[in-house]
């Protein structure tokens, strides 16, 4: 007979020889499957004969969590958040990461878009899906606010979860729609500060980056040169009612502010809110745009923590070389909050 049970010790994870053991665990595990199905990942129904039952003290009768392969962690069946084992759970809380560009997903985009530069600020799916599968389960609803040519819901496709999505500039509209079209009823064609008048229903998470505040209107002549002369946007729109078109701060980060306190109503209680934004600079100052969303939304989240998406294969400018000191911003603040 194969073991049902399994158990850590001296580090290891190791089948219980014990028979009695092993009866108690193949019976708990046939009432899970029959009364808690719904609580188990895919990943393990699929492979439900080798799966076994798992305590961390070796106690069967207190076992509340399963395990397949113990190289990938065992899951908690009273996990209320997501589908991830504890191995995989932990992994993702490291308050840093380090993430460039990958193939695939350009490859992806290239064949909806036809040119994956279209768009001049997007987001890799890849990278989205780890937030996607850390806060939510599958089958769950998830809402990008400004979801451009639509990488959170690409991210949604792939993880099984349902996008939701609004962008103000129909091009970008237009590929998200072909990137997902799946999710067609649920993305708009519109601005952000109408959002409580989409009839969204209730969403479990909510990730998006909004305009970095002006900075693609003042990026330099060389830039908007070389986007120009291939056919490339190098801002979002000329519209107004284009976040990244205002060029007052403080009136910039209020309307940002209302746009997330809307989004507030939309989600779940406890559910969790990120919001991927950059310290940016203008004449030589820095406006603390990260910090000061993180402060002004704490009115009414609880701001849960920061997590930094690190780039490093983008090549470094010499900005204020040689009079004086001026960084090469290459960090993101993903800023994590939950509805109270
Ligand atoms: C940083 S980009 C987000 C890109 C997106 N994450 C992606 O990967 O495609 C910000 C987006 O916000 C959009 N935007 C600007 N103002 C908006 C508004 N008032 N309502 C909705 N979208 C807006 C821009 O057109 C742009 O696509």
């Amino acid at each position: 007979m194969r073991s049902y049970f399994y158990h850590k010790k001296l580090k290891k994870v190791v089948p219980v020889s014990d028979e009695k053991q092993n009866k108690i665990a193949k019976k708990r595990l046939d009432e899970i499957f029959k009364f808690k199905r719904d609580l188990i990942p895919d990943y393990f129904i699929d492979r439900w004969s080798e799966v076994a039952l798992y305590n961390p003290g070796g106690d069967v009768n207190n076992a509340n969590a399963i395990i397949i392969n113990p190289e990938d962690g065992a899951y908690d069946l009273s996990n209320p958040l997501n589908n991830l084992t504890g191995k995989e759970w932990i992994k993702f809380t490291c308050s840093w990461f380090i993430f460039n560009a990958l193939q695939k997903d350009l490859k992806e985009e290239r064949e909806v878009s036809l040119n994956t530069q279209d768009h001049p600020a997007t987001f890799s799916p890849t990278m989205i899906e780890g937030f996607v599968n850390f806060f939510t389960k599958r089958g769950e609803f998830v809402l990008d606010p400004f979801c451009g040519i639509g990488s959170t819901l690409v991210a949604c496709k792939r993880t099984g979860r349902v996008g939701y999505g609004v962008e103000l500039n129909k091009k970008y509209y237009e590929l998200s729609l072909k990137r997902t079209p799946e999710f067609r009823k649920n993305i708009f064609n519109d601005s952000a500060e109408n959002i409580t008048r989409l009839n969204f229903p209730k969403i479990d998470f909510s990730i998006s980056s909004p305009p970095y505040w002006d900075v693609l209107n003042r990026s330099t002549k060389d830039f908007k040169n070389k986007r120009t002369k291939k056919g490339l946007d190098y801002n979002y729109s000329q519209q107004v009612e284009d976040l990244g078109n205002i060029s007052d701060y403080d009136i910039f980060v209020e309307r940002v502010v209302k746009i997330y306190f809307d989004i507030y109503n939309l989600l779940k209680n406890g559910g969790y809110l990120v919001v991927i934004v950059k310290n940016v600079k203008k004449d030589g100052i820095m406006y603390p745009l990260a910090w000061d969303l993180a402060r002004k939304l704490s009115a009414k989240y609880k701001l849960k923590d920061e997590k930094i998406w690190i780039q490093d294969k983008v090549g470094l400018s010499p900005y204020g070389y040689p009079a004086a000191w001026a960084s090469n911003i290459l960090h993101h603040y993903c800023l994590i909050f939950q509805k109270k």
